[in-house]
This record gives C-alpha cells, sequence and structure tokens, in this order.
C-alpha cells in the first residue's frame, strides 16, 4: 500500500464498528496498519465474529462495548481510548439507530432515543476526546441521503443526519486549526441489518440498484474505502466535506 494510505502507527475509534458499514471500515482499516477500537452495544456474536477475523489475520483490533447513549457507556470509551499509549488519529461515526414509522405514529420518546445516538453521542465523544487527539487527527460522520431527501418512514432518522451534517461541518472549521480534519460520507443504499426495520425493504433496495448508474447497489467496504481515503494522508486539503459513496444513483437524470 502507498505510504499516503498507511494508517499505521495510528489509533481508530469506530463507533457501531462490529456490524454493517461500522465492521467493513473497522477491518479496512486494521489491515492498513492501524489500532482499531470497535464500539458496540448489544450484539454480542457480531462482535465476536469480528474479534475472530481480526485475530486470524492477526490485526491489531479491539472492542468496546459501550452505549453511547448513556453516561456510563461514554466513559468507558474515554476510559478505554485513555488507557492506549499512541496517542489518538481519528474517529468515524457509523453508529445510528432509528425508528422507522410514519409521522403521525412518532412520538417524542423516539425522536429523543434517535437524536441521543445520531447527533448528542457524536458531539459528546468528540468533546470529550478532544484533547486527545493528535494533529492530523480525522472525524468522519456517517450521514445519509434522507438528511438532504424525503424518504418514506424516515423523518426523524433523516433529521437527526441533517443535524449531524451541520454539527460536522460547523466542527470542521473550528478544529480544523488545531490539525482536526471532520467530513462526511453520505453512502447510498447498502444491504446492511439496519434495513430489516424498513417497511418494503427487499422492493425499495431492488429499486435503488436498477437506479444507480453503477446498476447495483453499494457495498459496505466501498463505503469503508471512502472513510479510508478521508483519514488517509491523501485527504489531508480535505475539510468539511461531503462525500457521497452511492454509485451515481443521487444524480439527477
Ligand atoms: N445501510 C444503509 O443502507 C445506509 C445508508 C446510508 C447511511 N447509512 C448509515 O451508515 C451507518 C451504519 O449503518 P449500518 O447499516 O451499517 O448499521 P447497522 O448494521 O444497523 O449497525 C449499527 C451499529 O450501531 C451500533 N449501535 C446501535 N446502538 C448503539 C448504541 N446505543 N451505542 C453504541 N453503538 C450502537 C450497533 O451495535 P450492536 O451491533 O451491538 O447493535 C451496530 O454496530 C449509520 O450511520 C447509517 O445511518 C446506512
Amino acid at each position: 500500500m502507498s505510504q499516503m494510505f498507511s494508517l499505521e502507527g495510528k489509533t481508530f475509534l469506530i463507533t457501531g464498528g462490529t456490524r454493517g458499514i461500522g465492521r467493513a471500515v473497522s477491518l479496512r482499516f486494521a489491515r492498513a496498519g492501524a489500532t482499531v477500537v470497535s464500539n458496540y452495544v448489544r450484539d454480542q456474536k457480531a462482535a465476536d465474529s469480528l474479534l475472530a477475523q481480526a485475530e486470524e489475520e492477526r490485526l491489531r483490533l479491539m472492542l468496546c462495548r459501550a452505549d453511547l447513549t448513556i453516561e456510563k457507556g461514554l466513559e468507558t470509551i474515554e476510559q478505554q481510548m485513555s488507557d492506549l499509549l499512541e496517542g489518538f488519529h481519528g474517529l468515524v461515526h457509523c453508529a445510528a439507530t432509528g425508528v422507522h414509522k410514519p409521522f403521525d405514529e412518532l412520538t417524542l420518546r423516539h425522536y429523543d432515543w434517535t437524536f441521543a445516538l445520531n447527533v448528542r453521542s457524536f458531539f459528546d465523544l468528540v468533546k470529550r476526546l478532544l484533547p486527545r487527539f493528535s494533529p492530523g487527527a480525522s472525524i468522519v460522520a456517517v450521514s445519509s441521503q434522507g438528511s438532504s431527501r424525503v424518504v418514506p418512514a424516515y423523518s426523524i432518522v433523516g433529521a437527526t443526519k441533517g443535524a449531524l451534517e451541520s454539527l460536522a461541518r460547523h466542527m470542521a472549521v473550528e478544529l480544523a486549526p488545531r490539525g482536526i480534519r471532520v467530513n462526511i460520507i453520505t453512502p447510498g443504499a447498502v444491504a446492511t441489518e439496519a434495513w430489516a426495520s424498513m417497511p418494503d425493504a427487499e422492493a425499495r433496495l431492488a429499486d435503488m440498484a436498477k437506479r444507480a448508474p453503477l446498476g447495483r447497489l453499494v457495498t459496505a467496504e466501498e463505503v469503508a474505502q471512502a472513510a479510508h481515503f478521508l483519514c488517509s494522508d491523501a485527504a489531508q486539503s480535505i475539510i468539511g466535506q461531503t462525500l457521497t459513496v452511492d454509485g451515481g444513483a443521487c444524480l439527477p437524470v
């Protein structure tokens, strides 16, 4: 691998890092030489499977079970990151949740639950870890096209992603003088377990695959490649941008 894309000697935290897109980011970063802390909260089987894969490949990857929506979980992550000696070179915020219902069935509880993970935890994590970031560090917020487009049964999740993107752009400007870059990735549809709770998931995935100029859905690995690029030295002048990884699906034709 070209030196520019090497993550050797660097340490990254990947939230929601044991399933779906986060798992692919965790493996990609570890294969590029990074020490990776992969966060999750409930699915121990998925976490164990990632760890087994990492051990088989002799990658430097460790798990961190922590609920990012509660104080105790955030303290656990903070402690684990401070125990690492090498310094801290970035964060990819993949963790997200959501309630996929029509607007009139949504409640304030759904609203608070979704914002707590998708936006508030990102704000809180960056605030807590800020003193530990090394110059040249890179933060990536994983958003979705629902931040700017209307997606069926997606209103609260879409609103969280809009807020996440705005927060990331403001952080990008304010943190750039400290040598910390912040960017956003907007994946197109990726067939992960997150789709299990979406209405008409199969039909919608098939339709999106058909509409994309690429002729298929993008994969979690392709999204991970974009995250790798943004966290590498090759992206050192890219600040506050949104990188869309959707096979051209969002292009107006
Ligand atoms: N899949 C898509 O089509 C798509 C499209 C556009 C954008 N995105 C975005 O890409 C990101 C990853 O999506 P995905 O489909 O890969 O998701 P996913 O498969 O549902 O994985 C979600 C991850 O978040 C973790 N998580 C959930 N609640 C948590 C909490 N309270 N604290 C800490 N971690 C928590 C889960 O941990 P457990 O495994 O322990 O539950 C899991 O690792 C999300 O931000 C999503 O909005 C996805």
